[in-house]
């Protein structure tokens, strides 16, 4: 697992674009799965800057999202479908049959999963996965207590993010949000994974994430055995990991 500790926030999201980026460049027709959240906005956002300084084609690249959320139609701000789209496909001009996600309204969510994997791991499966890191450690929607053999599938969604983006989202009590995922061994499947985390909430969990155990009861932490991953910190996020690495905590 390779540490990089970002000197400021700015530079986390021009570093960590530029992973993607450098995929891109180096293999125009890479199959890329991304992640969403607060992390990967300004990740994304950063990518689409530099492309428009310095363009590469992504006319030939395919893309996925690594998760979703069921029952949420795809026009709903909150779904994965809709973040990545507008914040990745579109303004890269990613032709939309390149564009693979699940649907989160299928009638057979299961076998939805099973499509949305065979799709991803489909001509050799993916190039390079980039990750956000869940507050409790998730990786996708596999939530603690997954294991770590899990394939694509339906999981849930942690009470904090549930209640925040009913929050954000104006989502009803009734609608019943969950998790589809694609699972622990799909991802550690892939040759290269990058994964990003910032601010002071992520200190705790990335620090055990990198030096704990690795244990279902932290999914992330078997990110430890991948062969090659990069785990990219800002220096909030650092604050406990940076601590060990330099021999004073
Ligand atoms: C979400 C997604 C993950 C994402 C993570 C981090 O729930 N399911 O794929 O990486 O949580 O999100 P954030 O960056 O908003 O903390």
């Amino acid at each position: 697992m390779k540490i990089t500790v970002t000197e400021n926030e700015e530079k986390f999201y021009s570093e960590a674009a530029s992973r993607i980026a450098e995929v891109i460049r180096k293999k125009p027709d890479a199959k890329i799965g991304l992640s969403t959240g607060r992390t990967t906005k300004g990740v994304h956002a950063a990518l689409v800057q530099l492309w428009k300084e310095s363009p590469f084609d992504c006319s030939g690249i395919s893309i996925f999202g690594i998760d979703e959320i069921t029952n949420m139609s795809r026009e709903c701000r909150a779904s994965c479908y809709y973040l990545l789209l507008h914040e990745v496909v579109e303004p890269l001009g990613i032709p939309m049959e390149h564009y693979i996600m699940p649907d989160p309204m299928a009638e057979d969510l299961e076998a939805e999963c099973r499509w949305f994997e065979e799709a991803v791991m489909a001509d050799g499966g993916p190039d390079f996965i980039f990750l956000g890191l869940g507050e409790n450690g998730h990786l996708g929607f596999n939530q603690p207590g997954t294991p770590f053999g899990q394939r694509a599938w339906l999981s849930w969604m942690d009470d904090s993010l549930d209640e925040r983006l009913r929050r954000e989202n104006q989502i009803p009590d009734d609608v019943k949000m969950g998790g589809m995922t694609l699972g622990i061994r799909n991802l550690m499947n892939c040759g290269r994974l990058v994964m990003a985390a910032n601010g002071s909430n992520k200190a705790e969990i990335a620090e055990k994430m990198i030096f704990g155990p690795v244990t279902e009861k932290l999914p992330a932490s078997i990110l430890q055995l991948h062969p090659d991953c990069e785990v990219i910190l800002d220096p909030l996020a650092a604050e406990k990991t940076e601590r060990k690495l330099t021999g004073k905590g």
